[in-house]
């Protein structure tokens, strides 16, 4: 049995890292649009310190690491922290989450790195609508850095499209053609209650059911791909005759915590076991002391939940316990 096995026997390779809370947009859905307050740089983790609490994970079995923010973009020099993950035994697998501003300039360097793969946020092909969702940046660049993203050669390249009700849910169809014309996976994600379940998230809150509708009646043919279940929270599907993919991860009209495989460390030093709730680990203390930091580990598997409480949530239902107060960009995704 992997050492890195919960109470519910699911079993964790995977390790989600946020190396910065900041970011270059203030998404609707993630932020404010002002007076965030970001961690001060010396409460970050640095990139050795990651490195060795990465070693630890992967002496119990990490072997996927996805490099998320905030915007992972945005802290200097992040090759190198790359390289020295992908140089730890037992890695195989080092994925990117970014929202695309900054990816042109630097997807070389980071596929040379050892980046293999990038998710990019993209939830709307509106330039106008763009400026309402992101309020910051603009469409173009991130259109440009998926383009460079699939020259210097990742693969997949998965779209993260979180829907919106009232604002981008007209654009499902214009998604499902993108996945059907382009090699690429669209992700369409519910709007999730993530450290400010507030007023902005009921009204927006849109639940998937309609993409298969939508494909259906805009012709696509669509059969579920099997294989890759298992390998995360999303439900994967083809597209008779396309070259691209798409997947739906509904968290909150059926829930994917059965097949939770993944821990998270936050920017400022906490293994944070699951998304929604509260409970968290410092692994300052425990840097320099290889036996602690294993330790820590443990400890996160005793923490795992068995499900988030987000439709108990949408319901306004009481909840088990305390969700966490920290915010989408401090958590990772
Ligand atoms: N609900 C769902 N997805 C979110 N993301 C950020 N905040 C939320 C939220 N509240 C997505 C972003 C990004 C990924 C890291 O998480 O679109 O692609
Ligand atoms: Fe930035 Fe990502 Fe949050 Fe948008 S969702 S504000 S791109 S961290």
């Amino acid at each position: 049995m992997s050492a890195l096995t919960d109470r519910f026997g699911r079993v964790h390779n995977y390790l989600r890292i946020s190396v910065t809370d900041r970011c270059n947009l203030r998404c609707l859905y993630c932020m404010p649009e002002e007076g965030m307050q970001f961690e001060p740089a010396e409460n970050l983790l640095t990139y050795d310190q990651i490195a060795e609490v990465v070693r630890a994970g992967a002496s119990l079995g990490i072997s996927k690491l996805r490099i998320t923010g905030g915007e992972p973009l945005v802290r200097p020099g992040l090759a190198d922290l790359v390289k020295q993950l992908s140089a730890i035994p037992g890695i195989n697998d080092i994925s990117l989450t970014t929202n695309g501003i900054l990816l042109a300039d630097q997807a070389e360097a980071l596929r040379e790195a050892g980046v293999n793969r990038v998710n990019i946020s993209l939830d709307t092909l509106d330039p106008a609508r763009f400026k309402f969702i992101a309020r910051r940046g603009d469409l173009q660049r991130v259109l440009k850095g998926i383009e460079a993203a699939a020259k210097v050669g990742f693969a997949p390249i998965k779209l993260n499209c979180v829907l919106l009700k009232g604002v981008n849910e007209d654009e499902i169809a214009a998604f499902l053609r993108m996945a059907y014309e382009q090699p690429l996976h669209v992700r369409f994600i519910e709007y999730m209650p993530i450290g400010h379940a507030d007023d902005n998230w009921r009204n927006h809150y849109l639940p998937l059911t309609r993409v298969l509708e939508i494909a259906q009646e805009n012709g696509l043919n669509v059969a579920q791909i099997d294989d890759v279940k298992g390998n995360g929270p999303s439900d994967d599907y083809r597209i008779e005759g396309g070259k691209g993919s798409f997947g739906l991860i509904h968290p909150i009209s059926d829930h994917f915590c059965k097949r939770c495989n993944r821990l998270r460390l936050t920017a400022d030093g906490h293994i944070h076991p699951c998304l929604y709730w509260v409970d968290e680990l410092n692994v300052k203390p425990a840097l320099g002391d290889p036996a602690k930091l294993l330790e820590l580990f443990g400890r996160a598997m005793d923490l795992k939940p068995q499900n988030h409480e987000m439709a108990a949530k949408l319901a306004n239902e009481s909840l088990s316990h305390e969700p966490t107060s920290r915010r989408m960009s401090q958590i990772g995704g």
